[in-house]
């Protein structure tokens, strides 16, 4: 049976984590398969409200088996106090499994965030400040610690020991802090291995073994296509790819299994941290978006910026990532507005252009270009049937979707599990 990738198509922040526990009933397995606890996945069902960042928003389905996969950066910390929480709210968490080759958060990782953040100024990226760009970094230079090599603790010892060296060289002769102590972050990192050991699994192996079984697994985007380290806007991304392509690696089975790739679309723009925001708004239109939509970050509680929906920036998703279907969220947060815009293009320097800019300074400068429509003025929360909805909220749509050049499947249009509209059959 195949996988099936469910991606935000924008800058995160898309919904990601309602759609998962909505499909999470219908699948065998979630696994998330890249960034870290930077993510923010908002969950509210049946049993209660839930605010997730590193465990996979399918927990709450007790048949469904949970894995963090390879591709994830892991802070046991935040692990293990999601884990208590989730314990708490009477949650079995007996069906989650951690990849022994997913790499650590240390505690340095996340001052040098920080450190490296107040560096860049009136240039910082406006991270979450979790430590994830200096652990991926890590990753790549070889200089990372895997979640496995906490259960082998004189190796573990003797890496951390190295690298630390290193570490606290940058800490004290770069940014004038204290070095860290080597004994308190093995002694703890021991005890988090002790207590993440039952967890701890060669989960590649699980993921392939559940395809080859028939069962059904759904990889559980972090993050969106415009925080990409590659087709996103560069610098201001994070440092993990949050693409289709990168499901495979962050998850460890083969692209052959992909079948169904679900870009979530919200039905507007926001962003939260700096970098080019094409729509933004500055203006009373975006502060109401930002209010109705209570659009502030999971993570951080930052203010979101907010803007129109940006057809340009929208479809380059589509194409990156080759998305079978597209799920439209938040619908119900533009109920109240007498006119909506989309937009179609970009003006760059006198000339209009349809594709999404490589450059940062390019986006910068790129006027967009709108298409005006009448809003629908009427609630939509309560409709469960695509007929129902007001003809404007339909245009609305079919605009969307001819932009984007991608069939709608699901239409979110309340945070509520039950509050959706299928348009066409997911899966
Ligand atoms: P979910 O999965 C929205 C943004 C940060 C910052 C940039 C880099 O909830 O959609 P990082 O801490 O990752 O190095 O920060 O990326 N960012 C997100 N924005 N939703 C997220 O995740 C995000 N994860 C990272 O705000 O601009
Ligand atoms: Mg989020």
């Amino acid at each position: 049976m195949p996988a099936i990738v469910v991606i935000g198509a924008h800058w995160g922040d898309e919904g990601k984590g309602k759609i998962v526990d909505l499909l999470a009933r219908k699948v065998n397995m979630v696994v998330r398969y890249s960034g870290g606890d930077n993510a923010g996945h908002t969950v509210i069902n049946p049993l209660g409200e839930f605010k997730l960042h590193l465990i996979p928003s399918g927990i709450f389905e007790a048949s469904t088996t949970c894995v963090i996969g390879n591709g994830v950066v892991v802070n046991p910390e935040v692990f293990l106090e999601e884990l208590t929480k989730l314990n708490g709210w009477g949650v079995d968490t007996s069906h989650l499994f951690i990849s022994d080759r997913a790499n650590l958060i240390m505690p340095y990782h996340r001052h040098l965030d920080r450190m490296e953040e107040a560096a860049l100024g009136g240039k910082a990226i406006g991270t979450t400040g979790r430590g994830i760009g200096p652990a991926f970094s890590d990753k790549v230079a070889r200089l990372g610690i895997r979640v496995g090599e906490l259960l082998d603790k004189e190796p573990f010892k003797e890496r951390l020991s190295s690298i630390l060296k290193q570490k606290n060289a940058i800490l004290t002769r770069v940014y004038g802090e204290n070095p860290l102590s080597l004994d308190e972050i093995f002694e703890q990192y021991c005890q988090y291995g002790e207590l993440l050991k039952p967890h701890i699994r060669d989960t590649s192996q699980i993921i392939n073994e559940a395809l080859d079984r028939g069962e059904m697994v759904l990889l559980e985007g972090a993050q969106g296509a415009l925080l990409d380290p590659d087709f996103g806007t560069y610098p201001y991304i994070s440092s993990s790819s949050s693409l289709a392509a990168a499901s495979c690696l962050g998850a460890g089975i083969s692209p052959t299994h992909l079948k169904y790739i679900m870009g979530v679309f919200k039905a507007y723009c926001s962003r939260v941290g700096a970098g080019p925001m094409p729509t933004e708004l500055n203006d009373e239109t975006g502060e109401l978006l930002r209010s109705i939509g209570q659009e502030f970050g999971t993570t951080t509680g930052r203010p979101r910026r907010c803007g129109w929906f940006d057809a340009v920036a929208s479809r380059h998703g589509t194409r990156i990532n080759g998305f079978t279907g597209a799920i439209i969220t938040r619908l119900d947060i533009l109920d109240t507005f007498k006119r909506l815009k989309i937009c179609v293009g970009y003006k760059l320097d006198g000339q209009m252009i349809h594709n999404f800019p490589a450059s940062i300074t390019h986006l910068e400068r790129c006027q967009p270009v709108y298409e005006e429509m009448a809003g629908w003025e009427t609630p939509t929360s309560d409709i469960r049937d695509y007929e129902q909805l007001p003809l404007a909220a339909r245009q609305y749509l079919s605009r969307i979707e001819e932009l984007i050049a991608c069939p709608i499947t699901i239409i979110s249009i309340g945070s509520n599990r039950e509050e959706v509209i299928y348009q066409r059959p997911v899966l």
